[in-house]
């Protein structure tokens, strides 16, 4: 297992200001921003494209930046991330026609390349990738929205692929997105995960800096 990370879903930070926003959280000690693409077609909401993420690169966010397609198709999009400044590219396999090829199209553009898995979706899909991927992330809600609660079946299917990476012998992380607050996540980082996306429970809170040092110590105990 690698060193914990957590990375804010700038889905509930404030748009009108999202460059600030974005940096707040990184200066009140988050390691990652979680990017969510949204394209109210494979997911019914709709949030943002390439473009801003090239607009937060160009207001000197420096941080790995973790884009969560939720879109469908997923390959004529993926270059135009990477040239944006994305750092990780993750996609759900429901989206993609061809999930190898898709893979190799994020990782030929230079980014690591991450396979996402609704709460129903069977893992099966790794059977054949798990070699090529730099991330594994499990959805504890269903895509779309924010603010969610965090679905329980989520920490059996984290221990099940913490079982399966720790095989492999590769250094893959292991991310959970969804309803994760200072309460839940150390059982969910004692299940197996080591990155940790929230949305709402650092962005809704008044002292983003006071909730992430309660993850870490959640983590820590
Ligand atoms: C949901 C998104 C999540 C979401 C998490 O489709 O992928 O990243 O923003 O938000 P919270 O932490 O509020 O559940
Ligand atoms: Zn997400």
């Amino acid at each position: 297992k690698q060193s914990n990370v957590i990375a804010p879903s700038i889905l509930s930070a404030d748009f009108a200001r999202l460059g600030e926003d974005t940096a707040k959280a990184l200066a009140a000690g988050a390691d990652w921003v979680h990017f969510d693409v949204m394209d109210n077609h494979y997911v019914p909401n709709l949030t943002m494209g390439p473009m801003v993420l090239k607009a937060l690169r160009d207001y000197g966010i420096t941080a790995p930046i973790d884009v969560h397609l939720m879109v469908k198709p997923v390959d004529r999009i993926v270059p135009d991330f990477a040239k944006a400044g994305a750092t990780v590219i993750s996609f759900h396999p429901e989206a993609s026609e061809h999930i190898d090829r898709t893979i190799g199209l994020i990782k030929d553009s230079g980014c690591q390349a991450g396979l996402v898995f609704n709460p129903a979706t069977p893992l099966s899909y790794l059977d054949y990738v798990m070699d090529k991927l730099d991330l594994i992330l499990l959805m504890s809600v269903n895509p779309g929205f924010g603010g969610q609660k965090f679905i329980p079946t989520a920490l059996d299917k984290l221990r099940q692929v913490r079982r399966r990476i720790d095989e492999s012998g590769r250094a893959i992380r292991l991310e959970i997105d969804g309803g994760v607050t200072a309460n839940n996540i150390g059982e969910i980082g004692k299940a197996g995960a080591d990155t940790f996306v929230a949305g709402s429970a650092i962005f809704n809170a008044p002292d983003y800096k006071s909730v992430i040092a309660a993850m870490h110590e959640q983590l820590a105990a």
